[in-house]
């Protein structure tokens, strides 16, 4: 008998996209006054970026923008999402604008909207300026806080009349306890717990900067949201008990950032928890940190699988050895990931409007072969992630944009330009570009609205 598949579109409404984030991509480290970042200097030290890679140069996006972004759009993207360098508005993060910055992103951005693309703009990705580092100590100091209003300020003002999805701060553990705990990015310090729940709260204060930017300055239509990557807990089995169980986890889990986002406050035994490790707050923090916002942002990669122990409490499984992951060793096969993040966001904090601001996966991609890279395991990640993706907004959660990370192969922090994440391979020699086979999968999801 012939089967007839059903089609499963996504929401007539529904934005498909890349993502990519300037330090990665854009290369002219020191080109046009622009200042050098945190991740400048710290891929300078040996040993801390694989194979001594440097963000000079990456896919040198700074003069290759329009061909990049006419590729985005041959590809069937209507959506891009694009992060502003600190560092090229302000050399060092606070003082003079460096106008020059400011003519790059208006050349992109109005190159965006010809082809196009809407343009959904990060303010800060990772690129602490290194001025900002130097003469205020980073994330530890309020100081950094106020320059970041006024950095938001200033770009608001000059995109806000083109840009109107902007995001404020993205993946704030990465920029927080992995830059001033545990070392892993720039900075690289490692210093104590008390410095690192203080280098929390400052981005969640800077995050209200960007929203009171945004409302002061952004005029009509304009939407701010943040971008976290909150860690996603996949209940064993879908059953009351494991579902509770991974909720209460994921509270805990997301404890200084959704939490404080969406509620005004710390939760009292989140704080009990860091004891006298707890931030140092002032009046008026939780104000700023905590209004309202248009939509949650959410990166999802991974999750962890959770189930109700035997004595009630909460059971955050291990990962046995032989469980599949991508050549990112912490990027295990996990697509739950992408239903249960953005379901608990809505259920616990209200959220009405999730985007998914990246999902992808990072392999040693090998070079192209006739012209073509065959990645089917990333085809096949994708593929699996978005049935779940679907599962989530025919249950009800309210999911209405997707953003691949990434558009090409570009500077994978740490793991240097050997881990490729694009549907785009990039040949570093030559800088030519390569859609792989993912590309052209993905191309043709976004042109059918639905998984091909
Ligand atoms: C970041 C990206 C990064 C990607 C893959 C996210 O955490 O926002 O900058 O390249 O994950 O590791």
């Amino acid at each position: 008998m012939p089967i007839k598949p059903k089609l499963r579109p996504f929401p007539s409404h529904f934005a498909w996209g890349f993502a990519a984030a300037a330090p990665q991509i854009e290369g002219a480290a020191y080109t046009d006054g622009k200042g050098p970042s945190v991740w400048d200097t710290f891929a300078r030290i040996p040993g801390k970026v694989a194979n001594g890679d440097t963000l000079d140069v990456a896919c040198d996006h700074y003069h290759r923008y329009p061909e990049d972004l006419a590729m985005m759009a041959a590809l069937g993207a209507k959506h891009y999402r694009l992060s502003i360098a600190w560092p090229r508005i302000f050399s060092r993060g606070h003082g003079e604008v460096n106008q020059k910055g400011i003519d790059f992103y208006n050349r992109l951005i109005d190159k965006a909207l010809e082809l196009g693309l809407t343009p959904w703009v990060t303010m800060y990705h990772w690129d602490t300026p290194q001025g900002i580092e130097d003469d205020f100590g980073g994330w530890r100091n309020r100081d950094t806080v106020k320059a970041f209003g006024v950095y938001a300020d200033t770009i608001v003002k000059a995109f806000g009349d083109r840009v109107k999805h902007w995001i404020t701060l993205n993946e704030i553990i990465c920029f927080t306890r992995m830059s001033y705990g545990t070392g892993q990015r720039g900075p690289g310090l490692m210093l104590p717990e008390q410095v690192v729940n203080q280098t929390y709260h400052h981005a969640m204060m800077a995050h209200g900067e960007g929203v009171r930017a945004v409302r002061q300055h952004g005029g009509p239509g304009a939407r701010v949201g943040l971008t976290d990557c909150s860690e996603a807990f996949i209940p064993l089995s879908e059953t009351p008990a494991d579902i509770e169980a991974a909720r209460r986890v994921f509270v805990h889990e997301n404890g200084r950032v959704l939490e404080p986002m969406y509620t005004g406050r710390y939760a009292p035994e989140f704080l009990a928890s860091l004891g006298a490790d707890a931030p140092h707050m002032e009046p008026g923090d939780l104000e700023l940190i905590s209004q309202a916002t248009d939509f949650l942002g959410l990166n999802v990669y991974r999750g962890r699988f959770v189930r109700a122990g035997a004595d009630g409490k909460p059971e955050i499984l291990p990962f046995p050895p032989n469980y599949p992951a991508a050549d990112a060793e912490w990027l295990t096969h996990t697509p739950q990931s992408i239903y249960w993040a953005p379901r608990m966001a809505a259920e616990i904090y209200g959220v009405e409007s999730i985007a998914i601001t990246e999902n992808g996966a990072g392999y040693n991609d090998l070079p192209p072969v006739n012209g073509e890279v065959l990645d089917l395991h990333r085809r096949d990640y994708l593929r699996n992630y978005l049935r779940e993706l679907q599962r989530a907004i025919d249950d009800g959660v309210p999911v209405d944009a997707y953003f691949l990370w990434s558009f090409m192969d570009n500077f994978e922090w740490a793991d240097g330009y050997q881990r490729r994440f694009g549907v785009v391979y990039t040949n570093y020699e030559t800088q030519e570009r390569t859609p792989k086979a993912s590309a052209k999968w993905y191309s043709q999801v976004m042109a059918a609205n639905a998984i091909v």
